[in-house]
């Protein structure tokens, strides 16, 4: 336990692929903590890795969801519903991009790959959240994570910069929309950390370099650290905080060389 109580909340963690996942990270921080979980893979050839780290956690109900299945996505609720009747954290730990899509030429971006990346990378984070509102009957706390590449331009990040600038203006506007209820949107933007999703990026180990050594603090940072701000969006430290975009990234955002 380190300081922050969950105890009687309960978290939906969308995105574990396997142990070096964000989301594993910000599910475990979360865990450890006491908050009850409810964890989701994409496809049966991540499920055995999710049972195992689940088994950390007994009873936290494993679930396949693929975003783009709308029937998997009800089906994630109703058994969030059964399971503990309320919700408290939602994590969106998910993004997509077709390989072809995260090289070469942003001008040469297809309709379909702008599609899918759109659509997988930022739509479900909207759709996700809908469907958490009302278990959100207290309260809650609702988040994604994003990249420095929404913002600024990153080779090869290509199509995936605009659905991080997509993901981050969702952020804002359901912030906007979600603070009457006291549900508090916010998005973590990590550096770069060398995780299944980010090794399919051209050039990711060159990225990870250059940022250790332009960020203040000259190394790249640990998915433990991504857990701990989780953690703390998560909980009541951070009640006055929405809309935001919180850099766990060394400092790497703040300089221009
Ligand atoms: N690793 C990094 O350097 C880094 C930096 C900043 C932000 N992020 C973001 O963190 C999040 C998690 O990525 P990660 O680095 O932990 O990699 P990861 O590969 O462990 O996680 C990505 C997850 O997205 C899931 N996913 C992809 N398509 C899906 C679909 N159709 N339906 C449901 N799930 C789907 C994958 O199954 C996987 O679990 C992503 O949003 C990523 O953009 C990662």
């Amino acid at each position: 336990m380190r300081g922050i109580d969950l105890s009687g909340k309960v978290a939906l963690v969308l995105g574990v692929a396997n142990k070096r996942s964000l989301a594993w990270a910000i599910a475990d921080a979360l865990g450890e903590a006491g908050c009850s979980l409810a964890l989701t893979y994409q496809g049966e050839r991540l499920r055995k890795n999710v049972d195992e780290l689940a088994q950390k956690y007994p009873g936290a109900p494993v679930m396949a969801c693929d975003v783009e299945s709308d029937e998997q996505v009800e089906g994630v609720f109703a058994r969030v519903e059964k399971d503990y009747g309320r919700l408290d954290v939602l994590v969106h730990s998910i993004a997509y991009a077709r390989r072809e899509d995260l090289e070469g030429e942003f001008l040469k971006t297809s309709r379909q790959g702008w599609r899918i990346a759109m659509e997988i990378s930022a739509f479900s984070f909207i759709r996700l959240t809908s469907l958490a509102v009302p278990f959100m009957k207290n309260g809650g706390s609702v988040m994604a994570l994003t990249y420095v590449a929404s913002q600024r331009v990153v080779p090869n990040y290509n199509v995936m910069g605009s659905a991080k600038a997509a993901l981050e203006h969702a952020v804002r506007q359901l912030a906007s929309e979600l603070g009457p209820s006291n549900i508090r949107v916010n998005a973590i933007s990590a550096g770069p950390i060398s995780t299944l999703s980010a090794r399919g990026i051209k050039g990711f180990s060159g990225m990870a370099s250059h940022h250790r050594r332009l960020a203040p603090l000259r190394r790249n940072i640990e998915p433990r650290e991504v857990g701990d701000a989780a953690l703390f969006l998560a909980s009541e430290m951070a009640s006055g905080i929405t809309g935001e975009v919180v850099h766990v990234d060394g400092g790497f955002n703040i300089m221009a060389i």
